[in-house]
């Protein structure tokens, strides 16, 4: 079995190599590239990644290339997982859209397109090449916006899956919580990626027993602490938000507090240099504390978890995926794509079947999705009538003097990385 990683040079690898190597009876791979068009970076993460791999025990080959194409070639599956324009350009759409009295964030609202815009045409690209070379390869996409890209991707005719960690935090924590395996908590998670709620936690699979209400009673105020919401919005919903969440929720306060500390773009800038610094140590044989303090938490289990699923069959038979609405959501058109719990398989993924959702719910994932639809015409199609529209649409935006201020930042931000601008 041969892998592939597409922005290999990433902070990120060693999180995805550790598992790995824990996880390799599930996913026996037999080679692994990382490719990054950085060179030194690639070399740093590449050679502590091989001293992973030696340490736990693992027998793969990992090879380390800048060329795409011969890096991808015969690999039975592709994972996705770059940052076009880097931390200097997440910390511009962390920055300008507060100028315009809106969130700054790297997926949520104005920074959110800013980066499917600068995105979407590069992810294409690759996945062209990846189809070029080995038209029966699986993408697993966490290049963010995952919702968007994962879109882009199926509209296009990829074998594609978007993945995010969101649900698989929430279920580590409440495994470990109730004293169970990972593997027995079901979650019903519904929405779109980054905009998502847990319905119900069940134990056993999607039939069992649900112990949201236990959770929300006994750990509500540890859990709102953590959301930054008050106990009392959790009480009154019966659901546990996603914390994208609070971006809509506690929107105004949440643009307050951005413009008193510096930008998460900037503070994960200043990790990566530690990071890097730590990587080039050859005494350096694990993946280190200091990792645990980046967003990404147990994506490489839900990242084994998915690639063992597409391509043996070995994986959870249900995980949380981005893929194509078709009916999940009658409320919205069948090429959507939702984030919700998905029977995986070699074919690839078939959403579970969701209860009717309450309006507090549909209606802001009907908005949103009209939104990610108008934003994937801009990122394909680009011009500012495109990108102004997107903005309008968005429910955290919506005032067309926000939506041209948006609008002429967004694109005097980003103008190296749009064709067209
Ligand atoms: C979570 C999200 C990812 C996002 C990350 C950011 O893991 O699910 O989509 O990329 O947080 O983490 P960071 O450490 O870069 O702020
Ligand atoms: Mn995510």
């Amino acid at each position: 079995m041969k892998l592939a990683v597409v922005g290999g040079g990433s902070t990120y690898t060693p999180e995805l190599i550790d598992g790995f190597a824990r996880l390799r009876e599930v996913l026996p791979i037999e080679e692994l590239v990382l490719v990054d068009p950085a060179a030194e970076r690639l070399e740093l993460v590449g050679g502590l990644a091989r001293r992973i791999f030696a340490k736990l025990g693992h027998p793969g080959r990992i090879v380390t290339t800048s060329d795409l194409d011969a890096g991808v070639e015969g690999a039975d599956a592709v994972l996705l997982q770059l940052r076009v324009g880097g931390q200097a350009a997440r910390n511009q759409d962390e920055t300008w859209p507060l100028e315009c009295g809106c969130v700054g964030q790297e997926t949520t609202g104005a920074g959110g397109l800013a980066k499917a815009l600068r995105t979407v045409p590069v992810v294409l690209d690759i996945a062209e090449r990846v189809r070029r070379t080995n038209p029966d390869a699986w993408i697993i996409d966490f290049t963010n916006p995952v919702g968007i890209v994962t879109r882009a991707l199926l509209q296009a005719g990829h074998k594609a899956v978007g993945l995010c960690n969101v649900a698989i935090g929430f279920q580590r924590r409440w495994a470990s919580a109730l004293g169970v395996t990972p593997s027995q908590v079901h979650l019903d998670h519904v929405g779109l990626n980054h905009l998502t709620w847990e319905f119900g936690v069940r134990i056993g699979g999607p039939e069992g027993e649900n112990v949201l209400p236990k959770i929300l009673a006994e750990g509500g105020d540890e859990l709102a602490d953590m959301l930054k919401l008050p106990r009392s919005v959790l009480d009154r919903l019966g659901v546990v938000p996603s914390y994208y969440l609070r971006y809509f929720y506690a929107h105004d306060e949440v643009v307050r507090e951005l413009g008193t500390k510096p930008s998460r773009a900037a503070e994960v800038a200043e990790m990566e240099r530690q990071l890097l610094a730590m990587y080039g140590d050859p005494a350096l044989d694990e993946k280190p504390e200091l990792l645990a303090k980046r967003g990404g938490a147990y994506y490489s289990e839900a990242a084994v978890d998915l690639a063992a699923s597409l391509l043996g069959g070995g994986g959870s038979p249900h995980q949380v995926v981005n893929t194509y609405n078709n009916g999940t959501l009658p409320f919205l058109p069948d090429d959507a794509v939702i984030e919700v719990q998905a029977r995986v398989g070699r074919d690839g993924a078939t959403p579970l079947a969701v209860p009717k959702l309450d309006p507090l719910y549909s209606g802001l994932i009907a908005h949103v999705t009209a939104y990610e639809d108008l934003a994937l015409e801009a990122a394909l199609h680009g011009g500012r009538d495109r990108v102004f529209k997107a903005l309008l649409s968005h429910p955290l935006i919506g005032q067309y003097d926000a939506a041209e201020g948006l609008t002429d930042r967004l694109i005097a931000h980003n103008r190296e990385h749009l064709a067209w601008a």
